[in-house]
C-alpha cells in the first residue's frame, strides 16, 4: 500500500504527544520531516520535546526547529494546560540531537517538498505561524502541497479567548494567511476535539499496553486539557483521524476565514457554514465526529506503538 507522504508542525504539547505518536506508527503514513513552532511552551522547549519523543518512539526522523513568535503579535503560551516543560510527567531519555536540522523549519520544508517527487499533505497541530511564512516566502511551493490538514479553531467558542481556539488565537494573522491561500485545507475544529475524549477507563488501557502507552498515560496524569474524569481532550489526533480514519467525521465544505482586527474576537475562525459573507468554499470542516469509533480507532492506532 502507498503509504501518504506528510509534514508534521507541531508545538508539542502533550495532545500532540499523543498525535506524533499515532502517525510515526501508522502504516498509511511517510512522516517525511517534523518542525516545531513555539505555541504550547518555547520554541526551544517544543524542539527539545520533539526530540525526546522520537527517542523514546525510536524514530529517526529530521526535526527541524521553526519560528519563536507569532507573525506580528507577542508570543502566549499553554503552560498550564502541558505543564512548564511542555511535557510534564514522563522522565524522558536525553534526545539524539543528530536529528535536528541546521536549517530553519520553513526552509527545511520547502526543500523536503521541492525534492519529493510526489506532493506531499501538511499537518499543521499548533498556531500557523511557519505554515504562513512558508506561503509567503515560497510561493511556488503551492504546487508540491497536496493538502494542509490542520488542527485549529473553532465553530462556537473558543478555549484561548472568548471565540478564540488556541492554535489560532496564537497567531490570528499566519491562519488568516493559510486560509487565503487557496490550497487545499481540512480543518478539525476545538469542536471535535472536545468529543474526542479519553476517559479513565481508556487512559488505563494504555498504562501496559507498550512503552508508548505507559509514557502516554503517565503524561495524561499532568495533562490539563480537560479531567482524568470527565475525559481528556484529544485535539491533535483530530487531524491524524481526519487522514487515517474520516468516515468518524461529519465533514462540510465551507468558507472559513480569521478575525484578526477584533478587540474582543482576533484569533475567531469565521466558520460560514449559513453561507452569510457569500464566499466559495475554502475548506473542508469537521464538523461532527462518531466519539464511539474514534475511540475505538485511538486506542487501535496506539496498540501497534513500541
Ligand atoms: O486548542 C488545542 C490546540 O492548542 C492543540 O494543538 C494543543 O496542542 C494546543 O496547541
Ligand atoms: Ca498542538
Amino acid at each position: 500500500m502507498l503509504k501518504k507522504p506528510i509534514i508534521i508542525d507541531t508545538d508539542p504539547g502533550i495532545d500532540d504527544a499523543v498525535a506524533l505518536a499515532i502517525a510515526l506508527f501508522s502504516e498509511k503514513l511517510d512522516v517525511r520531516l517534523i518542525t516545531t513552532v513555539a505555541g504550547n511552551v518555547s520554541i526551544d522547549k517544543v524542539t527539545y520535546n520533539a526530540l525526546r519523543l522520537l527517542k523514546h518512539f525510536g524514530k529517526s526522523i529530521p526535526v527541524a526547529k521553526g519560528s519563536a513568535q507569532p507573525l506580528l503579535r507577542p508570543g502566549i503560551d499553554a503552560s498550564d494546560v502541558h505543564g512548564v516543560s511542555g511535557m510534564e510527567g514522563w522522565d524522558f531519555d536525553e534526545p539524539d540531537y543528530g536529528l535536528l536540522l541546521p536549517e530553519h523549519a520553513v526552509n527545511a520544508m520547502y526543500r523536503t517538498l521541492k525534492e519529493s517527487k510526489e506532493k506531499i499533505t501538511l499537518v499543521p497541530i499548533g498556531p500557523l505561524t511557519n505554515i504562513a511564512l512558508l506561503l509567503r516566502m515560497y510561493p511556488d511551493v503551492k504546487e508540491h502541497i497536496a493538502e494542509i490538514a490542520l488542527m485549529g479553531g473553532s465553530l462556537t467558542r473558543g478555549n484561548k479567548g472568548v471565540m478564540a481556539e488556541f492554535n489560532i488565537a496564537y497567531d490570528p494573522e499566519a491562519a488568516k494567511i493559510v486560509f487565503a491561500s487557496g490550497l487545499p485545507i481540512a480543518v478539525a475544529p476545538l469542536d471535535v476535539g472536545l468529543k474526542a475524549l479519553v476517559l479513565p477507563e481508556d487512559s488505563a488501557k494504555l498504562k501496559g499496553m507498550n512503552h508508548t502507552g505507559d509514557m502516554i498515560h503517565a503524561l495524561f496524569q499532568k495533562y490539563r486539557g480537560g479531567s482524568m474524569k470527565t475525559g481528556l481532550k484529544m485535539y491533535d489526533s483530530c487531524a491524524m483521524a481526519y487522514l487515517l480514519a474520516p468516515e468518524m467525521f461529519e465533514i462540510v465544505e465551507t468558507f472559513v476565514d480569521v478575525e484578526v482586527q477584533g478587540a474582543l474576537t482576533a484569533g475567531c475562525t469565521a466558520i460560514d457554514l449559513r453561507g452569510y459573507l457569500k464566499q466559495a468554499p475554502n475548506a473542508k470542516v469537521c464538523v461532527d465526529i462518531d466519539d464511539v469509533k474514534f475511540k475505538e480507532w485511538f486506542l487501535k492506532s496506539l496498540s501497534v506503538c513500541i
